[in-house]
């Protein structure tokens, strides 16, 4: 199991380019299902989320090409099978994306539930209601959700709970669905538009997509499409917190400012000094103390829940108490202990974390636990005294390309080893 060395307190300066963003491949990669057509994406991240997807998609009969690492063609002529299996749904939640682009092609999905996750239960109510509100019959039996339709047709769907993956799931589904599917309470996400952006291309016809309400008029059939996967707001995210910490002049290039508002907002009111191109930020670590911050996680546009660890480092190191409340998930607090161990000080209180700072960090051994979370001890390891060993960075390589090569190219002292 590979773990990452990283020596502390050396200045960043440099340029970072951001690759593609996961969690609109991933989707992207599903919505191939939907034709029989070759899809060409490009800008696609090396992470290991995408290589499960490709698995899957595999099993499903896709025939896949890739060129290079950033590009994929992935053509279903025709199905070779309607199950995603356990085996690779308990690995990756977004293996469930497969549900609505398989029953709106063939009729017929299995798909094992996803089960339990460390940052939260995750149920996929949302997907399947607005599924049997399209007509499909849905029924969960021996762990798998069995979908069958005759042919779905349009309905007006309310989420009751804004969803990322609820909203792609029955975007996509609708788009082969008869008559006009209007989706109400939509997520909001870039990576959202991004999907519309596909499907229109491959001949959707959606309006909407990135508001709260979605209306999509069904077509008989999709045809082959090529389109660039948009930035990872994410991953730019954890770049502009690196060089919050410890950047004498970092520039993070080839990403889309616009999606990261919430967030420059916040460094901004931090004085964290940014400055914001149209696909660049540049920022690097303030001379006086940071201002402690209170932060709420919220759906997009407002700060996203993926940002709230990395944040949570940074919040290490602002003078005074800071106050992080997470509403997305239950559970995702599970950075706060191991960054304890490099010396912050954290309670928690529910689904709020008050950070006490700024607490000088020193380096020891920590455990990732998610994806997010491995990507706040790699930015506290960066700002920590001494040596910070990281184990279980399997967590880091399913969501950040080459993390140590990026951060290692901007004067970090980072390995990998076994
Ligand atoms: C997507 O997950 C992202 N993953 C997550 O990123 C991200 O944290 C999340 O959206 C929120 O922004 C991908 O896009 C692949 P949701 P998703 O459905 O779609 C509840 C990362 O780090 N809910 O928007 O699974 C759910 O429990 C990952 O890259 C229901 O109650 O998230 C959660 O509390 C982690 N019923 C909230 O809604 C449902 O049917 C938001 O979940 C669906 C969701």
């Amino acid at each position: 199991m590979d773990k990452l060395r990283i020596v502390g307190r050396k200045r960043l300066t440099g340029s970072v380019t951001i690759g593609g963003a996961k969690n609109a491949a991933l989707p992207a990669m599903a919505a191939s299902l939907l034709t029989n057509e070759p899809i060409t994406l490009t800008n696609v991240p090396d992470v290991w989320d995408v290589g499960t997807m490709r698995r899957l998609l595999l099993r499903l009969g896709t025939h896949v090409v890739q060129p290079s690492l950033d590009e994929i063609t992935l053509t279903t002529a025709r199905l070779a099978s309607d199950e995603a299996p356990y085996e690779l749904v308990k690995t990756m939640r977004a293996s469930v994306l497969v549900l609505g682009p398989l029953l709106a092609r063939n009729g017929r999905a299995r798909v094992s539930l996803p089960g339990g996750c460390a940052i939260g239960a995750r149920p996929i109510n949302e997907h399947i209601r607005g599924l049997e509100m399209l007509g499909a019959k849905v029924s969960l039996e021996h762990g798998f959700i069995d979908a069958k339709t005759e042919g779905l047709s349009g309905a007006t769907i309310r989420f009751g709970t804004v969803s990322v993956g609820g909203t792609e799931n029955l975007m996509m589904a609708a788009c082969l669905a008869r008559g006009e599917t209007v989706l109400e309470n939509c997520a909001r996400e870039p990576e959202i538009e991004d999907l519309a952006e596909l499907l229109a291309r491959m001949g959707a016809s959606i309006e909407g997509a990135g508001t709260e309400r979605i209306r999509v008029h069904g077509v008989d059939r999709l045809h082959g499409a090529r389109h660039r996967i948009v930035p990872d707001r994410i991953e730019a995210g954890t770049y502009l917190i690196a060089g919050a910490l410890m950047g004498d002049d970092v520039r993070i290039t080839e990403c889309r400012p616009s999606h990261l508002g919430a967030l420059t907002d916040i460094l901004d009111r931090i004085g964290v000094s940014l400055v914001i191109g149209e696909d660049s930020l540049s920022v690097r670590a303030a001379d006086d103390d940071l201002v402690s911050i209170e932060v709420e996680t919220a759906p997009y546009p407002l700060f996203p829940t993926d940002m709230q660890a990395q944040l949570m480092a940074l919040l290490t190191q602002a003078r005074g108490t800071s106050r992080l409340s997470e509403t997305i998930f239950e559970n995702r607090f599970m950075h706060a202990s191991e960054l304890a161990r490099l010396g912050a000080r954290i309670e928690l209180r529910g689904n709020r974390a008050i950070v006490h700072g700024p607490t000088p960090l020193a380096g020891t051994n920590v455990m990732a636990t998610d994806l997010r979370a491995s990507a706040s001890l790699v930015l506290a390891g960066l700002v920590a005294e001494g040596e910070t060993l990281i184990d279980r960075v399997y967590h880091l390589d399913r969501g950040y390309e080459h993390i140590e090569e990026k951060m290692a190219g901007l004067g970090a002292e980072v390995e990998r080893f076994a």
